[in-house]
C-alpha cells in the first residue's frame, strides 16, 4: 500500500506543511507566507521563529483535515533541517519530530537546498545527469548533477545571493519586500538598456559569481539621482533584470564549457530557486537552451519559491524502499548537501 510523507518547510520566513503519497500526488499542501517582516523589509529571524511555531499549530489541522487523514495515517515524518535560519529549523524539525515520536513513525532529516534542485520533478522528468541553476534568496550554486543524492558543486557565490541582491536593490529604489516580484513588475515597462550594471568576473572564465558590486553601482546610481521617481526606477530595474539574466546566461555557457573539457555530458539544463519563478530569466534560458540543444527543465511557479511539497519528494526519492528514521539529526543553518563535492 502507498506510504503517506508529511513535511514541514521553516527555513526562513514561508511555513509550510504537505502531505504526499509515495507516488508524490499531493494529498494538501498549505504556504503562508510571514506578512510581519514587511515592515522591516528583510526576514527578521526571531520573528520568523516564533511566527513559525504560531502558524504551524493552525494549518496542521487543516492540512490533515484536507488530505482527509488523521495524524496515525502518517508513515513518516520529514522537515527541512538546513540550511537556513536556525530558529525556524529548529522550530519546523521540533515539531515534526514530535509528531514522529507520537505516532512511533520515522523522522527524516532534509537538506533545502536538495528540495530545490529536485522541485522541477513535479512538472518534468527528470533526467541526468543535469547542470542546475539555483538560484534563491539565501544561496547562488551551480551544480553538476549526476543523479539523485550525486551533486557535485561547480560553482557558487563569493559574497551576496542573487535573490539577496533583488530584494536590496529593491530596497534601494523604495520598493516592498521580496524585491524579486516587484523589480520584475515594474521591469515589464522599463528600457533595459538605460542603465550600464556592472557585470562582475566578465573577462574571467570563473564559475564563481558576485553580486555585491552590483548593489554598491546601484546604491551610488540612486544616491546621485536628484530626483527618484518612477521612470527612473522602471529603467533601472529592468537594466538591472537584464543584467543578471546576462550573468547567468554566461555562466551556464561556461559551465557547458567546463563540463565539456571534463567529458561530463549533461542531458538537460535546470533552473530552480525563488529567482526561478522570473518570466524574464526564464524566456532568456528557453532561448539559451533552444540554441544548445538542450531541454530546460524548472518548477512550476508554487515550487520555484520554499514549499514542503519539495521536502516531501526529497523524503520519498531518498526512502524508495524502507523509510530510515534519523530522529537524533541535528538542524544546522550551513548544512551542505551530502555527498557534494566541489569539482
Ligand atoms: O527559494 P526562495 O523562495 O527562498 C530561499 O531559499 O532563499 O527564494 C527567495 C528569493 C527572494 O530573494 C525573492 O526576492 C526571489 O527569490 N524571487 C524573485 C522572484 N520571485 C522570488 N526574484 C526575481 N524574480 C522573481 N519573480
Ligand atoms: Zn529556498
Amino acid at each position: 500500500m502507498s506510504k503517506i510523507i508529511f513535511s514541514i518547510e521553516t527555513s526562513c520566513d514561508e511555513t509550510s506543511v504537505a502531505i504526499l503519497n509515495q507516488q508524490c500526488e499531493i494529498l494538501s499542501h498549505l504556504n503562508y507566507t510571514q506578512k510581519d517582516h514587511k515592515v522591516h523589509g528583510g526576514v527578521v529571524p526571531e520573528i520568523a521563529a516564533r511566527a513559525h511555531l504560531q502558524i504551524l499549530q493552525k494549518i496542521i489541522p487543516i492540512s490533515l483535515k484536507k488530505a482527509k487523514l488523521r495524524m496515525k495515517d502518517i508513515d513518516i515524518f520529514c522537515a527541512t533541517c538546513g540550511p537556513g535560519l536556525i530558529g525556524g529549523l529548529l522550530v519546523g524539525s521540533s515539531v515534526a519530530k514530535s509528531m514522529a515520536i507520537a505516532q512511533n513513525k520515522p523522522f527524516y532529516p532534509i537538506n533545502h537546498l536538495e528540495a530545490h534542485i529536485l522541485s522541477p520533478g513535479f512538472k518534468f522528468n527528470m533526467r541526468f545527469p543535469n547542470l542546475t541553476v539555483l538560484l534563491t534568496g539565501g544561496h547562488t550554486q551551480l551544480y553538476y548533477v549526476e543523479g539523485i543524492t550525486k551533486y557535485k558543486l561547480i560553482g557558487e557565490t563569493v559574497d551576496d545571493a542573487i535573490g539577496e541582491s533583488f530584494d536590496k536593490v529593491a530596497k534601494l529604489l523604495n520598493l516592498k519586500f521580496p524585491g524579486g516580484p516587484e523589480i520584475e513588475k515594474i521591469a515589464k515597462s522599463g528600457d533595459e538598456n538605460k542603465f550600464n550594471i556592472p557585470h562582475p568576473f566578465k573577462s574571467k572564465k570563473n564559475l564563481n559569481f558576485s553580486f555585491s558590486g552590483i548593489k554598491t553601482a546601484i546604491n551610488l546610481m540612486v544616491k546621485k539621482r536628484k530626483v527618484v521617481d518612477y521612470g527612473f526606477k522602471k529603467d533601472l530595474a529592468a537594466s538591472f533584470q537584464k543584467k543578471i539574466a546576462d550573468i547567468i546566461e554566461q555562466k551556464i555557457i561556461y559551465a557547458l564549457e567546463f563540463l565539456n573539457e571534463k567529458n561530463k555530458k549533461i542531458v538537460d539544463i535546470s533552473i530552480v530557486g525563488g529567482v526561478a519563478a522570473n518570466k524574464k530569466i526564464k524566456s532568456r534560458l528557453i532561448n539559451l537552451c533552444k540554441k544548445n540543444n538542450f531541454r530546460l527543465i524548472y518548477p512550476q511557479n508554487e515550487f520555484c519559491g520554499d514549499n514542503a511539497a519539495m521536502i516531501a519528494k526529497v523524503c520519498i526519492e531518498h526512502n524508495k524502499f524502507n523509510f530510515n528514521s534519523n530522529i537524533d539529526f541535528r538542524p544546522n543553518p550551513r548544512l551542505i548537501i551530502l555527498n557534494s563535492i566541489k569539482i
